[in-house]
């Protein structure tokens, strides 16, 4: 019984010291604290300015969603060598996989589709509208198996895709 006390003794004597170690402590803190840092509370600051074009009223994928497979035009122009190149690069980077680097739909995911994936350098493909072809790879093809890219690659790097794809017939 004595020894047990003892302990208790012993330790409310630790606690209590551990207890003013951590108050000696907390008062001679010598880096800032949550509640002194600077902070900025709701409606304290003035709103920032917004920069004109954040939120689109113009363009955008709702209008060319809207325009149809005629009026749809690249906004640049397809047959530029620069464009071509850059297209060249996105293809290899979003399209490969399916449609292959000979363009005939021999790939590694490509093989797992019957029929492959449409050759791109075919009569069919090469004579698509830009319009169309930008409709198909952005909205895929209705009941067909070409998966809707919009949200995948933006509006003007799928332009340069198309400008690729068209320059495979040029070269034929
Ligand atoms: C997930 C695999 C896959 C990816 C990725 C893919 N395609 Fe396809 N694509 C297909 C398949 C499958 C078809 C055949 C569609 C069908 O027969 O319904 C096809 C068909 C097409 C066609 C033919 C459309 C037509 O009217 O016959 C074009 C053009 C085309 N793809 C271009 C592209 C381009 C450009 C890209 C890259 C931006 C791309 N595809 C990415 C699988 C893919």
């Amino acid at each position: 019984m004595r020894k047990v006390l003892i302990l208790l003794i012993f330790l409310s004597l630790v606690t209590y010291i551990a207890y003013e170690g951590l108050i000696y402590f907390d008062r001679n803190f010598k880096y800032g604290r949550m509640r002194e840092t600077p902070a900025v509370r709701p409606h304290e600051e003035a709103p920032m300015p917004m920069e004109e074009g954040v939120v689109p009223f113009h363009g955008g994928e709702a209008t060319f969603k809207a325009t149809n497979v005629e009026m749809l035009k690249s906004p640049f122009p397809l047959g530029e060598p620069a464009v071509i190149k850059q297209g060249k690069e996105l293809y290899f980077t979003y399209c490969v996989h399916c449609h292959g680097r000979d363009y005939d739909g021999n790939s590694t995911v490509g093989q797992s589709f019957h029929p492959v994936p449409t050759d791109l350098k075919s009569q069919r493909v090469q004579a698509l509208t830009e319009g169309l072809f930008f409709k198909e790879i952005s909205y895929g093809i209705p009941n067909g198996r070409q998966p809707p890219l919009a949200t995948t690659i933006n509006i003007e790097d799928r332009w340069r895709i198309i400008a690729f794809v068209k320059s495979l017939g040029a070269r034929q």
